[in-house]
């Protein structure tokens, strides 16, 4: 079978390295692996007006958002750490796929990575997921750990994760990931 990923980077800008992260991620999986980055920069703020059951009446970026979530196996995410907690465009999309009797979110198997400039790695916004797993009934993986500091040295300048130990732990923990789906799907 193919596992199907779907990435969510935590920022927005261009020149991201979380967004790069999850491209150089795109880059390593293993062969029976896919991963597709959806976009949350369109997605309107969350109202719970607007958060409709009825699928058609909900704004149609939280639509396509749901569905590609809903299909996927399991979710990647990488974002840096905003005045140390989740950045608010990101809480913002995974509020908008929380809610529902076809809420995407639950039971979906999700996996962590950050990259920052500065030396923490993100520690602090993988560690307030936790509480947003918990309640969403998400299925966290956490081994091995992602946490991409001082990511000028890590980088390149087009973008490109050059540095051998980092992709290195993203491979296992691409191959773990992979692993706990399959194990949670048997
Ligand atoms: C609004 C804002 C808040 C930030 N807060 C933190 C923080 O709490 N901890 C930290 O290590 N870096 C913080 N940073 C720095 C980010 O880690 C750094 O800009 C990082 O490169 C952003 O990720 P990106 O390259 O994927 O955009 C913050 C940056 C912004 C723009």
């Amino acid at each position: 079978m193919n596992i199907q990923l779907v990435g969510l980077s935590g920022s927005l800008r261009k020149g991201s390295y979380n967004t790069a992260l999850l491209q150089a991620a795109a880059a390593m999986l293993p062969p029976d692996v896919s991963l597709t980055i959806a976009a949350i920069d369109d997605l309107p703020l969350y109202n719970a007006d607007l958060d409709k059951p009825a699928v058609a009446d909900r704004p149609a970026t939280v639509v396509r958002l749901r569905e590609q979530l809903a299909a996927a196996h399991g979710i990647l995410i990488a974002s840096p750490e905003y005045n140390y907690g989740i950045p608010g465009g990101l809480k913002n999309a995974i509020d908008w796929a929380s809610r529902g009797e076809d809420a995407p979110l639950r039971h979906k198997p999700v996996a962590l990575m950050g990259a920052t400039i500065s030396l923490w790695g993100t520690v602090r916004m993988q560690l307030s997921f936790l509480p947003v797993f918990q309640y969403l009934s998400m299925k966290p993986h956490y081994q091995p750990e992602v946490l991409v500091n001082e990511a000028v040295k890590k980088f390149d300048k087009g973008g490109n994760l050059t540095d051998v130990a980092t992709r290195e732990i993203i491979a296992k923990k691409l191959q773990s990931f992979r692993q706990f789906i399959l194990d949670g799907l048997a």
